[in-house]
């Protein structure tokens, strides 16, 4: 339903518009002008927001990261992009809270504000979000992408580091959480670990001077699944609450400032990945659907493209290190490799007869992996991908495989039910055994940059050991 049938019928809204023009702009330019002369900030939005908006929303204190004082602030947008399309009232995210055509209704509690107050927002987002009268309309921004810098597998020129991350812990846990996101740089000595209501970023490095690096607080039920950016610069998370909501969260690897938080979806999201340019985030979740954002095209942002082919919860996104593709598996044992830009089913790959529960791409894109509850890891050329049977597929933990990852060298990591963590080559064969967890192994990572292995197992410890040659080097807390 657009809003504008939502709240009047057109005849109001066509008697309200002349109306609300002819008042407007009168006083200042009289009749002639009317029907040129579009609404301006200065002199008609202002007012508005003014009077019912800027109690939570200045510079002071920005809910929502959203400053509504000043047309230069306003026009910055907000946390999760830009609030205002110029020239398109019905495409601006500000216009669609205030309309209560979607969530959070704006202002928070109660009642809509006026219908001449919301029909001067109309006019003035349609007219081009001028600033003041003779002011040139402003041009159709491009929302700033995550400017990915990257060539693929090419070591960045600079390495992102956390640098004075706050280090505070939100989680009020009396047990150590369990691990169940577990993420490596692939270029820097850093690991990030999502467990109760935060995600901790820690240095790799056994003898480093300082392992934590920092604490970024996850205040929207509980951080589930996580990954860092191909380039390095990047962290983003998935997560919510289980039946109630779900979002994601990326955030700017050096500084720790959260770049963006999307998603509106109905349940926890359960998998996530960023695409190497910074243009597309893939989710999955109980909603048995794969979401595909496009986070510079402000249009589409609130309105994922859905991918509606799974059966059953989807447990796995990936995009291909080279951006071209997209894996996704479901609870069902489902996996489908989709075209990246479109979301589109290439191939069904129906291999596993139980649930998918990690998916990897090696680092040249030609091959990927998946690992299921079954126990097994199937490795996938995408070349042969047409013929629906993988190029191999091995037992690799009794009772299932958990949680795979690609090294640089093309080995995968593994770790399951059967308390191990273990490499693999491509051939299925077992490389090394990564001993003494103990428990069931829920989460791994490869940190090349420090040459350990780390895996987060189900009594909240968090192992590592040496890839080289499966050698312990201790353990970290999920909740420092
Ligand atoms: C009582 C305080 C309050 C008032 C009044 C209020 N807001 Fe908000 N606004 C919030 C809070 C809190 C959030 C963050 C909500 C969230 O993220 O769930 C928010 C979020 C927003 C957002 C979304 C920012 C984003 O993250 O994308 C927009 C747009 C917005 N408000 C516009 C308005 C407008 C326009 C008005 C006036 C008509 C208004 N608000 C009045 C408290 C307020």
């Amino acid at each position: 339903m657009s809003s504008r049938t939502f709240i009047f019928s057109p005849v109001c809204v066509s008697g309200l518009l002349i109306c609300v023009c002819l008042s407007a702009v009168q006083g200042a330019w009289g009749v002639d002008q009317a029907e040129s002369e579009p609404l301006n900030f200065t002199e008609h939005a202002k007012s508005v927001f003014r009077a019912h908006c800027v109690s939570c929303h200045n510079s002071n204190k920005t809910e929502g990261d959203l400053d509504l004082t000043s047309y230069s602030a306003l026009m910055q947008g907000s946390s999760s992009g830009d609030v205002i399309e110029p020239g398109s009232a019905d495409d601006s995210h500000l216009f669609q809270l205030v309309t209560h055509a979607e969530s959070p209704k704006m202002p928070p509690s109660g009642q809509r504000i006026p219908a001449e107050d919301i029909e001067i927002i109309r006019n003035w987002i349609d007219g081009g979000a001028i600033n003041a009268s003779g002011s040139t309309p402003v041009r159709k921004r491009k929302r700033r992408s995550l400017e990915m810098t990257a060539a693929i597998g090419v070591r960045p020129e600079t390495v992102a580091m956390p640098v004075d991350l706050p280090v505070e812990s939100f989680a009020k846990t009396t047990r150590d959480p369990i691990a169940v996101g577990l993420a490596s740089n692939p270029w820097a000595p850093v690991i990030a670990v999502a467990a109760a209501n935060q995600v901790v970023l820690y240095h790799s490095a056994p003898d480093a001077k300082e392992r934590l690096l920092g604490i970024l607080p996850w205040e929207k039920g509980q951080p589930t699944t996580l990954r860092f950016s191909r380039d390095g610069s990047r962290l983003i998370a998935g997560g919510g609450r289980a039946a109630v909501s779900g979002s994601f969260v990326v955030w700017n690897v050096t500084t720790g400032k959260r770049e963006l938080t999307l998603g509106d979806e109905l349940d926890s999201i359960l998998a996530v990945d960023l695409s190497a340019d910074g243009k597309r985030v893939a989710t999955g979740g109980p909603e048995k659907v794969v979401r595909l954002y496009s986070i510079d095209e402000p249009k589409a942002e609130n309105r994922p493209t859905e991918l509606r082919e799974h059966t059953d919860w989807v447990t796995a996104v990936e995009f291909s290190p080279d951006g071209k593709y997209l894996v996704s598996g479901d609870r069902s044992g489902g996996l489908i490799l989709r075209i990246a830009s479109t979301g589109e089913n290439l191939f069904r790959l129906p291999s596993h007869k139980a649930s998918v529960t990690s998916v990897s791409w090696r680092a040249d894109s030609k091959v990927f992996a998946s690992a299921s509850e079954s126990g097994k890891i199937s490795f996938w050329n995408v070349s042969s991908a047409a013929s629906g049977k993988p190029v191999k597929s091995f037992d690799a933990h009794s009772g299932g495989c958990l949680s795979i990852a690609f090294t640089r060298e093309g080995d995968l990591v593994s770790g399951g039910r059967d308390n191990l963590a273990a490499l693999w080559n491509l051939k299925g064969k077992q490389l090394r055994k990564f001993s003494g967890s103990n428990e069931i192994v829920v989460s791994v990572a490869v940190n090349e940059e420090a040459g350990l292995v780390f895996a987060g197992n189900f009594a909240g410890q968090l192992k590592s050991w040496q890839l080289k040659d499966g050698k312990p080097r201790g353990d970290l807390e999920t909740n420092p």
